[in-house]
């Protein structure tokens, strides 16, 4: 299986939303990966319910939810009448995961987990037959833009390792500084999923760049 491209739309237009999900549309791209932010649990804002209410319109392709919100089980349902297909907690966010993850599957959605890059995946062992995708930030979450970091990649072998001994079939999601220059050594050590925001949105043929992504 090739790798699953997420454009960030933390990283388009905002004031033409509706032309950048049609080139995402266009694309090779499966996943839109939509940030919401609450200023508490990261510290910057986003955006909310509303506008994946209007992205859902836009596109039959998934809508990958990725909360960076503190007490996400208040929003969960909320979230799925917008639209979300996928939605994603931080653990650093959520004293009851396992609560929050039945939660999401329990709503009709797949339940992700993902990770800050100072917390441990070792961490995942007792969650991971439960979840369905894990998102590994590979940069500080609260910001697009920002420069890959390295280690990551020594933890999505590690999470691979895990993934494939406990016999789970969650998918390993890499969010943040994600290049066309890094893409296939990410890939090469275990990722499922690319997230790419500034990398895609930045780019003056994005159409093609999200091609070259996915030949990572
Ligand atoms: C950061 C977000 C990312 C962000 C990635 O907190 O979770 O999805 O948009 O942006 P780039 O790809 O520009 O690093
Ligand atoms: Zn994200």
């Amino acid at each position: 299986m090739s790798v699953i491209i997420a454009p960030s739309f933390l990283a388009s237009n905002f004031l033409r939303l509706e032309d950048e999900c049609s080139m995402v549309n266009q694309s090779e791209a499966e996943w839109f990966h939509l940030d919401v932010m609450d200023g508490r649990f990261v510290p910057n804002i986003s955006f909310g319910l509303p506008v994946i209410e209007a992205i859902r319109k836009a596109t039959s392709k998934v809508c990958d939810v990725h909360l960076m919100i503190e007490e996400p089980g208040l929003y969960a349902e909320a979230f799925k009448k917008a639209g979300a297909d996928n939605l994603t907690v931080h653990y650093e966010a959520c004293p009851h995961l396992h609560r929050n993850i039945q939660q999401i599957r329990n709503l009709g959605m797949k339940a992700g987990v993902a990770l800050n890059p100072h917390t441990p995946v070792s961490l995942l062992k007792d969650i991971l037959a439960d979840v369905d995708l894990v998102c590994l930030m590979s940069v500080n979450p609260g910001f697009g833009g920002q420069t890959f970091i390295p280690h990551t990649l020594n933890r999505i072998r590690e999470l691979k390792d895990m993934i494939l001994a406990s016999g789970s079939s969650a998918l390993i999601e890499i969010d943040g500084g994600v290049t066309e220059a890094n893409a296939s050594a990410i890939v090469g050590a275990g990722a499922d999923v690319l997230v790419a925001g500034s990398t895609v949105f930045s780019s003056t043929d994005p159409i093609g760049t999200i091609g070259r992504l996915k030949k990572a």
